[in-house]
């Protein structure tokens, strides 16, 4: 072979080498490309699955926090109450930290995991953690027996199902607060607030012997804004 043949050989095969290295950093670069946008999609389908869920679900329920006022109203029924509150479906645990504050041993149980750990975040942040504990639930399969206040912010559809449930399950000597939308067919002790802020507050003496005697509707409550002493 002559020193040209030599010579135009091992070009071509430099211009192979750098044609084969050129493919592999392209095909790499794919496999990044392509790791990194199915690792961005799963993740964010695992951070918004659990908010997209509740809305999937025959009765749908999504996270809609209570405004301040909301809570405040909610404070504001049970103030000559003291024991254990838990809030049914408690969000970023808001309802709950403000109770624990107010000197309850209060608990939330929520479908969202990620709502149930910001809220275990912000309970410690805010000096609470020892009075509350959040629970990763769905509410139609605990009982809540054992709680003396009751808190829910729910939509109306699901309140039927929860009256007969709570009415079940509660002990006589419980409360229940309803907020922004009340109980079908329970009547209220009385209510607080106004507009999308208004709670209704329920005793259990009362919708547990309607329970019995096959009570039905009446929307009317006997008192506005006057809360009983005992707790
Ligand atoms: C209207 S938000 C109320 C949040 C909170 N209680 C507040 O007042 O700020 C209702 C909450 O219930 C949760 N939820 C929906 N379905 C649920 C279920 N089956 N079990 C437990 N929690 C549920 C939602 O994720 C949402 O956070």
């Amino acid at each position: 072979m002559s020193q040209e043949e030599l010579f135009l050989d091992s070009g071509a095969a430099g211009q192979l080498q750098s044609d084969v290295t050129k493919k592999k950093s392209r095909s790499l670069l794919g496999l990044v490309v392509t790791g990194v946008l199915g690792g961005s999609l799963v993740a964010l389908y695992a951070v918004t699955a659990p908010f997209l869920a509740p809305a999937l679900r025959k009765v749908c329920l999504p996270f809609v926090p209570a405004t301040t006022t909301q809570v405040e109203n909610v404070l504001r029924v049970l103030r000559a109450r003291s024991g254990t509150l838990v809030d049914i479906g408690s969000g970023d645990g808001r309802i709950v930290i403000a109770a624990a504050k107010y000197g309850f041993k209060a608990s939330g149980f929520e479908l969202n995991p990620w709502l149930v750990w910001y809220s275990r975040y912000k309970a410690l942040r805010e000096g609470v953690h020892r009075s509350t504990s959040f629970h990763i639930s769905d509410l139609w399969k605990v009982s809540f027996a054992q709680y003396s206040n009751v808190v829910i912010f729910g939509v109306p559809q699901m309140m039927d199902q929860l009256e007969l449930k709570l009415a079940s399950e509660l002990s006589s000597s419980a409360k229940v607060v309803a907020c922004r939308f009340p109980f079908p067919t329970w009547v209220p002790e009385h209510t607080a607030g106004e507009g999308i802020d208004t709670v209704w507050v329920y005793d259990a003496k009362a919708f547990k012997s309607h329970l019995q005697h096959g009570m039905t509707r009446k929307t009317t409550p006997e008192h506005e804004d006057t809360p009983e002493s005992h707790t």
